[in-house]
C-alpha cells in the first residue's frame, strides 16, 4: 500500500503551484462520453483517480492520450454501456457515469459504488432525480440497470444539494428533450466548472453555483478544449500544513474566492492571510489559537473535505476546539490515529472536541481515507521524531505528490 516517513518540526516556508481539481475534473471526465467527439483538458491532475476514470473510459471504447498534463479523450467509438464492476468498486465517484453514458446510450449498466469509507454512500436522490427524466431502474444482483427510451425534461428538486446527484443529472439532462431544472442545486465550484465544460462542447447550462440550474436540452454536442478550476481542498490542505508548522508560504494557481470559509477559520486560528487573483500568502502565528466551532456544510459553508486537515491542526493549538461533522455520516476515521500521536480528542457523535497539546509524538499510523490520510501527514510534519503514515494509496488518489510539494516548502517526507 506504500508509507510516508515524515521527520517533523520543520517550518514550511516557500512558494508552490497547486495542482488541478480532483473534484472538478472527474464528473468533466465522465462528460467526455457525450460529445462523440475530442475533448482536451488542461491542468489535469495526474492522481490514482483520475487514471482509474481513464481506465473506465477505455474499457467503454474511448481512445485516451495524455502528454504532462493535458489529457485528450476520444468517445467517438464509445460502443458499450457497461460500466466494469471492479473499477467502479475502486472509486465511489465513478457512479457518475450513470448520467453521462446514459446521456449518450440511453442505457447503463453500473455496480453500486465502492470508494471511501466514509459511511453510507447511498444514491438514492441521483435514482429518484434520473427516473424523473424518464430513465426506468432496475437494481439486480447489485447492478444498477437503467434504460430510458428518451430523455425528457423535468423540474427536479433536491432533498438535499448532492455535488454527484447534481452532476448526474446535469450530464443526463444534456441531450435530453426539453429544458430541466435543478433546484436545490449543489454550488460548489466544481459544478459551476462542469457546466462550463459542458457549455463549451455545446450544451445550455446556467445558473451553476446559484439554488436553480437550467439545462436546456440539444440535439448535438462537438469538440471542447477546457482548463480544470484548481483544487481549492488541496490548496486549504497545504495551508493548514504551513499553518501548524508555524510557516509563511504563497500557494499559486489557487482560486481565493474558492476557500473563502477555509481562510476565515485559519484566519480565527491567528494566521495572516493576503490573497490575490489567483495566488494565496499564508504566514502563521508562532503558536496557533483555538476554533470555537467548525461546522462542515455544503457549499459554501465549511467544507467536509476539510475536516479532517482542520483537526489535525488543532490539536496542537492553545485552548479546545469544536469540530461538527453534518455531511457525512462517519468521517472519523483519523481521529484514532491522531490520538495514538498524543492528540487529545473527544467523540461525542458527529462531534468531535479537540483540546490543544503541547506536543505531537511520531509513531506508526494508517490512512484509512484521502483526507484522513492527509491530516495525519500534516500532523506529523510537527510530532516529535519520524511519523510513517501507512496507506498511501488512499493519499495518492487525490494529491498529485503530496511528498514532493511539501519538501518544495522544507518537509522532509519520504515514501517508500
Ligand atoms: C462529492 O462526493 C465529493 N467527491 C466528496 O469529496 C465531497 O466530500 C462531497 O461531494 C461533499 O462535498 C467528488 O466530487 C468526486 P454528496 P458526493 O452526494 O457527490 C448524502 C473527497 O475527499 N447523499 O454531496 O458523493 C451522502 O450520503 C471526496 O474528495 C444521499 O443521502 O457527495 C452524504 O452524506 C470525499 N443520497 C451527503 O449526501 C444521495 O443520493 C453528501 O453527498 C447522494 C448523497
Amino acid at each position: 500500500m506504500g508509507r510516508f516517513y515524515i521527520d517533523g518540526g520543520r517550518c514550511l516556508e516557500g512558494t508552490l503551484r497547486i495542482q488541478g481539481g480532483k473534484n472538478a475534473v472527474l464528473p468533466i471526465l465522465a462528460a467526455t462520453v457525450l460529445n462523440g467527439d475530442v475533448s482536451y483538458i488542461q491542468d489535469c491532475p495526474r492522481i490514482l483517480d483520475v487514471f482509474t476514470m481513464i481506465r473506465i473510459l477505455e474499457s467503454i471504447g474511448c481512445k485516451v492520450r495524455w502528454d504532462d498534463k493535458t489529457f485528450m479523450i476520444d468517445s467517438s467509438s464509445v460502443d458499450s454501456y457497461k460500466i466494469p464492476e471492479e473499477l467502479v468498486r475502486e472509486m465511489r465517484s465513478s457512479i457518475i457515469l450513470l448520467g453521462s453514458v446514459l446521456g449518450r446510450h440511453k442505457k447503463v449498466i453500473i455496480s453500486y459504488p465502492g470508494g471511501c469509507p466514509l459511511g453510507p454512500r447511498p444514491i438514492d436522490l441521483h435514482i429518484k432525480a434520473l427516473k424523473q427524466l424518464g430513465a426506468s431502474i432496475k437494481e439486480e444482483h447489485g447492478f444498477i440497470i437503467c434504460e430510458a427510451p428518451k430523455l425528457v425534461g423535468a423540474k427536479i428538486h433536491l432533498d438535499f444539494p448532492s455535488v454527484g446527484a447534481t452532476e448526474n443529472i446535469m450530464l443526463a439532462a444534456v441531450l435530453a428533450e426539453g429544458t430541466t431544472e435543478i433546484h436545490n442545486a449543489a454550488k460548489e465550484p466544481e459544478i459551476k466548472d462542469l457546466q462550463d465544460f459542458l457549455n463549451g462542447m455545446g450544451a445550455k447550462i446556467k445558473g451553476a453555483s446559484s439554488d436553480v440550474i437550467t439545462i436546456e436540452g440539444v440535439k448535438s454536442l462537438h469538440q471542447v478544449e477546457h482548463k480544470v478550476i484548481p483544487d481549492r481542498i488541496v490548496t486549504g490542505t497545504y495551508l493548514a500544513a504551513a499553518a501548524i508548522t508555524g510557516g509563511e508560504v504563497l500557494l499559486t494557481n489557487v482560486n481565493p474566492n474558492h476557500i473563502q470559509a477555509i481562510n476565515s477559520k485559519l484566519k480565527e486560528a491567528g494566521c495572516r492571510i493576503i490573497e490575490e487573483k489567483d495566488r494565496i500568502y499564508l504566514k502563521a502565528p508562532k503558536k496557533l489559537k483555538n476554533i470555537d466551532i467548525i461546522r462542515t456544510q455544503p457549499y459554501p459553508g465549511f467544507p467536509t473535505d476539510m475536516q479532517a486537515q482542520m483537526m489535525a491542526m488543532l490539536t496542537v493549538a492553545s485552548g479546545a476546539s469544536i469540530i461538527t461533522e453534518t455531511v457525512f455520516e462517519s468521517r472519523y476515521k483519523h481521529v484514532d490515529e491522531l490520538i495514538r500521536m498524543g492528540a487529545n480528542i473527544t467523540l461525542e457523535g458527529r462531534t468531535a472536541i479537540i483540546k490543544g497539546v503541547g506536543h505531537l509524538t511520531g509513531t506508526n499510523v494508517y490512512a484509512k481515507d484521502l483526507r484522513g490520510g492527509a491530516a495525519l501527514i500534516i500532523a506529523g510534519l510537527v510530532a516529535e521524531g519520524v511519523t510513517i503514515v501507512d496507506g498511501a494509496k488512499h493519499i495518492e488518489r487525490g494529491y498529485e505528490q503530496i511528498d514532493k510539494d511539501l519538501n518544495i516548502l522544507g518537509a522532509s517526507i519520504r515514501k517508500d
